[in-house]
């Protein structure tokens, strides 16, 4: 599965220009790559109904986001600024902090232009373009998510000041990259880490082995996670809309609240918590064995 948990410097990458993106070229993509798109494409869709939030199939379904080609990131532009006023720019792969953020507060979303290897469809260490546009760009057309994703550019940029960008990563990471949400009385997806990915589609949904857990901002916030593997522990949301409160709330006073309080575990399971599943471990006790 993908592992993008940092927005890190790519080793050695002089960006050319100060924003780190890049044209996306979309002429220069090879019959090759599109082809990878398409698989990786026709795989996932497959998975998608009765697992996939409404929000996420209704997005998915209104762009210019279709099985044979690699999406053209102008096309996608036009029809998201429409909607919720966001652009997709292209950028190289990772890029630092600030200027992810900066990107986000301006309501841009950077890309990865390039596509993994045929023979990295399952895992790869940096964002490409079928996690970055499959798994996270439909969300977009959702308001809530658009102003979220906007507010979290504004709040790295007072996390890394105030030294707690790490608190405020983790409800990244449980939500937009990881997050399930109930509706219709089920579990769904909603985090492009998961919807990008095969595996993890049906292990976050169907596995015993990870718990799923009510989400509560502060607990989600002192809870570490797993970048190089599937989680141990997903984290589900009443409603997409109940993000718009994330949006809106200043952090400061909670990180203050949280600044003697210890880290969680992956694994945890607390008494204070809704538990939907308690999971049996047994996936990331057979990795230790
Ligand atoms: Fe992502």
């Amino acid at each position: 599965m993908p592992a993008f948990g940092k927005h890190g410097i790519v080793g050695g990458y002089v960006p050319v220009r100060s924003d780190w993106t890049i044209e996306q070229d979309w002429a220069a993509y090879t019959p090759a790559e599109h082809a990878t798109w398409k698989t990786l494409f026709d795989r996932q869709i497959a998975l998608m109904p009765g697992r996939a939030c409404q929000a996420y199939l209704d997005g998915l379904r209104t762009l210019p986001i279709g099985a044979d080609t690699i999406p053209d990131f102008a096309r996608l532009s036009d029809a998201l600024m429409r909607r919720t006023g966001w652009q997709i720019v292209a950028v190289p792969g990772m890029v630092p902090n600030e200027v992810f953020f900066d990107h986000l507060a301006n309501r841009r979303f950077p890309a990865g232009q390039f596509i993994r290897q045929p023979h990295e469809l399952d895992y790869l260490q940096e964002p490409d373009v079928f996690h970055d546009v499959f798994g996270h760009v439909p969300m977009l057309t959702n308001p809530v998510m658009a102003d979220f994703m906007q507010a979290y550019g504004e709040g790295g940029k007072r996390a890394e000041k105030l030294g707690v960008l790490d608190r405020l990563a983790r409800l990244y990471w449980y939500t937009v990259e990881f997050g399930l949400v109930e509706e219709a009385g089920q579990i769904r997806i909603f985090g492009a880490g998961i919807l990008s990915s095969f595996s993890e589609t049906t292990f976050a949904l169907d596995s015993a082995s990870p718990n799923r857990l009510g989400f509560d901002l502060r607990r989600v916030m002192r809870t570490l996670y797993r970048i190089d593997e599937f989680q141990e522990s997903y984290f589900v949301l009443p409603s997409i809309d109940s993000l718009l409160d994330f949006a809106r709330t200043d952090f400061a006073p909670v990180y203050d609240g949280l600044a003697a309080q210890p880290d969680i575990a992956a694994s945890q399971v607390l008494g204070t918590d809704r538990v939907f599943t308690r999971g049996t471990g047994a996936y990331h006790q057979a990795l230790n064995a």
